[in-house]
């Protein structure tokens, strides 16, 4: 069961990066979008990614064949376009009945040996695979943010999904670029079940004030070797994203004394301070960088 074209669904800070990958390990990609608005925007973050790493490579002494992977991936508004992929990944918003109703759609129109893939952080793999109507083709493939650079990708499979589907879907994200790690279909899977109660446990910190924004993150940068501390890395996923997760975990499990919502992540996704994206959340950011 080789994946030779891949279609991705949602071309925004998820999907744009998965398209990109999949078209560097050398597939055919291609991207569906409702709008052409949000199309083009999410095309013109991967020709500046592939730009970057054409630079990069080139100051190395190397060389990137942007061009060559650009060619490979197009765009398109219309779901029958997705029809013939051997995989499609969605990488749509985090709401669960959305993206059940799209599998519901998707396993009408796509061929009978698709694979589905889901990149949700947070919600169970399984709600989707029974609602696309071929749970044993559904796994979960979990990228991480920005995904052009991060060296993970979780594959998640449930007690239904079919030994040679979850060993396609590995071998693809190898073929991205990635190291892949099996794992079952429980809350966050290994990365958010331990980064999500972190970055919660930090902002509690804050807010007794233990301890201010900055030398928390100096801490955990120098202290444990990490790229980002807890606090930035809340800005770089995004402040609605993180409490987004917990408020769904802490519904969803109530006993469970790791997921807690900090009011300070409450505040300040009610003020529409998101972080990054907005550009204001604990720290100021201009474009991907903190001032
Ligand atoms: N494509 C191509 N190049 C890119 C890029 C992209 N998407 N993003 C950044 N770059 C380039 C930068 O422009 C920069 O180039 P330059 O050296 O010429 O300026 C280069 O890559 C390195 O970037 P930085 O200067 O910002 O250097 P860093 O070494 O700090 O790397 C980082 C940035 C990889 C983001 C690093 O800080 C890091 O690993 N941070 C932690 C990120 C993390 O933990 N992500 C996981 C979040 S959790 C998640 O995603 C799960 C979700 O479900 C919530």
């Amino acid at each position: 069961m080789k994946i030779q074209k891949v279609g991705v669904v949602g071309c925004g800070l998820m999907g744009h990066g998965i398209a990109q990958v999949a078209a560097q390990g050398g597939c055919m990609v291609v991207v569906y979008e409702a709008e052409q608005k949000a199309l083009d925007a999410g095309l013109a973050r991967i020709d500046k990614s592939l730009a970057k790493l054409a630079e990069k490579a080139k100051e190395k002494g190397g060389s990137f064949d942007a061009a060559g992977v650009r060619a490979r991936i197009s765009g398109s508004l219309d779901k029958q376009a997705l029809a013939d992929c051997d995989l499609v990944v969605e990488a749509i918003v985090e709401n669960l009945d959305v993206k059940k109703a799209l599998f519901a759609e998707l396993g009408k129109l796509c061929k009978a040996d698709t694979i589905f893939a889901s990149n949700t952080s947070s919600f169970p793999i399984g709600a989707m695979a029974e609602a696309s109507g071929r749970p044993a083709r559904f796994v979960g493939l979990h990228f991480f943010n920005p995904v052009q650079l991060m060296k993970l990708v979780e594959v998640v499979r449930t007690d239904k999904t079919d030994a040679g589907v979850f060993e396609a879907a590995r071998a693809f994200g190898v073929a991205c670029g990635k190291t892949a790690i099996a794992c079952k279909d429980t809350p966050g899977f290994v990365v958010n079940r331990l980064l999500v109660p972190y970055m919660s446990q930090a902002l509690l910190m804050l807010e007794r004030g233990d301890a201010s924004a900055e030398d928390i993150d100096i801490a955990m940068k120098l202290g444990t070797g990490y790229p980002m501390g807890p606090i930035e890395l809340t800005d770089y996923v995004g402040l609605d994203t993180t409490l987004f997760i917990l408020q769904g975990w802490v519904k969803a499990h109530p006993n469970e004394s790791a997921f807690i919502i900090p009011k300070i992540l409450e505040q300040k996704v009610a003020a529409k301070q998101l972080g990054r994206k907005t550009g204001q959340g604990f720290y100021k950011w201009e474009g991907d960088k903190r001032t």
